[in-house]
């Protein structure tokens, strides 16, 4: 976290309303684009903390100012899909479903399974921020799921149970599936594969702000618990699975022109819940660096 050098500037008057969800709060008369003095960051981290998904609404920004606002919460992520970066901002990765000429401007099927990014990595990412550049006319929602509720319902027994385990998390284990689905995902090359070996995390992990505890597996990244046989880690990540995204947990965002949602992947899991192929979708999202989780 940065502090900014524009202590001095004026406060901005803007409001945190919590939705009427599990998770999540809008940010309103906030404008990222202008200086935000130290105060006022203190309560959007604040916020952050309490909510764990802000939708701040009506950002019109550059890219740079998307950037740069990103980065007052800590150094950004390069994606290792480098096809996708936006053209003379690598920190921006670009998810979107259209082509031109032929060619994907974007990653069409980023989060179509319940993930945290990054969490492939020895240091998973903090937090991501997304920015609505172009919104289907339906579809294109996006699912964010409460995994310190879903550690707190989970029954006493599996708690104990699961508490001491650990587990591997992949990009690669459902890279080819996807590939196999949506033949434009491009061919890894070495480089790209040498950059995302396989990381072996907590099952629950301790938020390093606030302390709580979470659930830290999902279907996407997950492949086995370390030290079960395949056929019990299976059935276990399975019942996991299932738990950690039921109703309750979850808040569904339907976008809205300009929104940047900003959520806490120490926090959440999230999904993109589609677009049909007729429809554009184009959102451009930078990825917080986080630490090694415990
Ligand atoms: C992502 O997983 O980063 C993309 C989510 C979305 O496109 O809704």
């Amino acid at each position: 976290m940065t502090a900014s050098p524009k202590t001095e500037a004026p406060p901005q008057h803007f409001e945190v309303r919590p939705f009427p969800a599990p998770v999540g709060a809008e940010i309103l008369g906030l404008d990222i684009s202008k200086p935000i003095n130290n105060e006022d960051f203190a309560r959007i981290h604040r916020a952050h903390l309490d909510h764990h998904v802000l939708v701040f609404r009506n950002q019109q920004i550059t890219p740079a100012e998307h950037i740069n606002f990103s980065s007052r919460f800590g150094p950004l992520e390069i994606h290792v899909l480098h096809q996708f970066h936006l053209k003379n901002h690598p920190e921006i990765l670009i998810v979107s479903n259209i082509k031109e000429n032929g060619e994907p401007i974007g990653l069409g099927d980023a989060g179509a399974y319940w993930h945290s990014d990054l969490s492939y990595k020895p240091q998973p990412s903090l937090g991501s921020l997304l920015h609505a550049q172009e919104l289907p006319s339906e579809g294109g929602d996006t699912l964010f799921a409460d995994q310190h509720l879903a550690w707190e319902a989970l029954r006493p027994d599996l708690q104990q149970r699961i508490l001491p385990l650990q587990a591997e998390h992949s990009y690669l284990a459902k890279y080819e599936e996807l590939r196999a689905k949506n033949p434009w995902r491009p061919k890894l090359s070495q480089a790209q594969v040498d950059q995302v070996t396989p990381a072996v995390q907590p099952v629950v992990r301790t938020h390093p702000e606030t302390g709580r505890k979470a659930l830290f597996v999902s279907e996407h990244f997950t492949t086995g618990i370390v030290g079960l046989p395949q056929e019990e880690s299976d059935a276990l990540l399975a019942e996991l699975f299932a738990h950690s995204v039921k109703p309750e947990f979850v808040y569904r965002h339907r976008w809205a022109p300009h929104d940047l949602v900003f959520w806490d992947n120490r926090s959440l899991m999230h999904l993109a819940a589609g677009t049909p192929d007729h429809l554009r979708r184009r959102l451009n999202r930078t990825t917080i660096a986080g630490d090694t989780p415990f």
